[in-house]
């Protein structure tokens, strides 16, 4: 299999692997079975899209009968599930009540009984192979797989960022089903994060945001928020094991991928994976030389993580930021017509993404009024003061944090993008059209 494989040709060969004729599938990314319920219905028997926060019903029109979608009561999920069920004729739909399912819920926990019964309750209804396992761990076409239970074949795919994923709903289902578990870098949130970390763009985001940590030989690094790894393995390969980095998260289910994955691109000796809450970083006062954070502080209280970040680094000690930028606009490559038919197109494309959490989003300032054809003024934190570095008059600064560098826009290669304070993660943005660009504040800092 070769590294651009995609996720329908890994699935096909694991279901061979595993001797599965015919699966039915669960997940809440309904992208990574897309390609399955397009080209491949016969190899799918019932499929549950738990919590989408993202459904493109396209793919399965042709079987939308065999079709649960699990949404929360109000929400993205509840909307996205609503949207999709007026093109997917015969879907059912289940509502978890008085619940809203953001994408970082962890539904199987919350509302565990439910959401096993409710599988179970559709699948039964649908046929799928009863696989002769004898295998009950490992990994085939760069998918990890573990197999509990008996009956029929029911491929549990990865969540995005929910931290026990389905493991609070396997005891229930594996008593009807031969449950199979599924992970790796291919699928669920872990391809996203990776994916987003392989953009050049994104790469050349972190990369800056390195150069303005500069971390001197044997100095001392920590990543709070370090989700699958990826910026920490990009990190490892560049210092080489002259810097150890340490990495915390609140996630269990991504320290573990992380650490795997660490292993796989052989830098698992310079980074250490550990549990730990931006609110509460687990490690003493002047812990390292440099401490950095990418698109964490939007899921948690922006204050407190901030207040961490600064007493866990030692005086003089580098301190780096990266939020997605909500208050500036999205970039997109396409050349829309300032005409009559152009201009509904515009204002769909332009209002910033709502990827960011109910504590993160409160505490941030309200956006400043569009200027029309103009990058707004990066309001990167809440609750900021005016600490200016030079030459950047337009970049406000976390209270505690002295300025040594803010990094000019056009960082990710924002053409035409915003010029301060900002850089971009987005897609390749030579790329031909209809790419999207997020952009992202950065800023880098020293402790007084
Ligand atoms: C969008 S991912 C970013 C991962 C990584 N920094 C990157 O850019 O690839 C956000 C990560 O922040 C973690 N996270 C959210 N709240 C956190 C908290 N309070 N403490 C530590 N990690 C947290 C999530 O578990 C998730 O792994």
């Amino acid at each position: 299999m070769s590294d651009s494989s995609s996720a329908t040709e890994r699935l096909l060969a694991l279901l061979e692997h595993l001797g599965i004729g015919k699966a039915h599938v669960a997940t809440q990314i309904s992208g990574d079975i897309a390609g399955l319920a397009a080209e491949h219905a016969e190899r799918l028997g019932g499929i549950v899209l738990c919590a989408p926060v993202r459904l493109d019903p396209a793919p399965f029109t042709s079987i939308a009968e065999r079709v649960l979608m699990i949404s929360g009561e109000y929400g993205p999920t509840f909307e996205v599930c609503l949207r999709a069920a007026d093109r997917l004729a015969g879907a059912e739909r289940y509502v978890l009540d008085s619940y809203e399912a953001l994408g970082w819920s962890d539904v199987a926990a919350d509302r565990n009984a439910e959401i096993a019964a409710a599988l179970t309750g559709f699948l039964q209804h649908h046929g799928a192979d009863a696989p002769p396992c004898s295998v009950a761990e490992g990994s085939h076409a760069g998918i990890s797989y573990k197999v509990e239970g008996s009956g029929p074949a029911l491929l549990l795919l990865p969540f995005f960022l929910a931290p026990s994923q389905w493991a609070p709903v396997v005891p229930q289902l594996a008593q009807h089903f031969t449950v199979v578990t599924l992970g790796g870098r291919h699928l669920g949130g872990i391809a996203a994060l990776e994916d987003r970390a392989s953009v050049p763009t994104y790469r050349a985001m972190f990369r800056t945001l390195i150069d303005l940590i500069a971390p001197q030989p044997g100095e001392a690094i920590l990543d709070i928020g370090c989700g699958a790894g990826s910026l920490d393995r990009q990190l490892a390969q560049r210092l080489g094991s002259a810097n150890p980095i340490t990495a915390i998260d609140v996630n269990p289910f991504w320290l573990r991928e992380a650490e795997a994955l660490a292993i796989e691109d052989g830098v698992a000796g310079t980074i250490r994976f550990l549990p730990g809450n931006a609110e509460a970083v687990p490690f003493p006062d002047n812990s390292f030389d440099a401490v950095f954070s990418v698109t964490v502080l939007e899921e948690c209280d922006a204050d407190r993580a901030i207040a961490e970040m600064v007493r866990v680094a030692r005086p003089g000690g580098r301190i780096g930021i990266v939020v997605r930028a909500t208050d500036l606009p999205q970039w997109w490559n396409l050349d829309l017509p300032d005409s009559p038919e152009g201009r509904p197109i515009r204002r769909k494309v332009t209002p910033p993404p709502q990827s960011v959490g109910r504590q993160g989003g409160r505490r941030c300032e309200p956006l400043p009024p569009h200027e029309a054809g103009r990058p707004r003024r990066p309001h990167l934190l809440p609750d900021t003061r005016d600490a200016r570095p030079p030459g950047r008059a337009d970049l406000a600064l976390p209270r505690g944090l002295r300025a040594v560098a803010a990094r000019p826009g056009g960082a990710g290669g924002l053409a035409g993008g915003p010029q301060r304070g900002t850089a971009a993660g987005a897609p390749d943005d030579g790329a031909p059209a209809a790419r999207g660009c997020r952009p992202h504040a950065e800023v880098v800092s020293s402790r007084p």
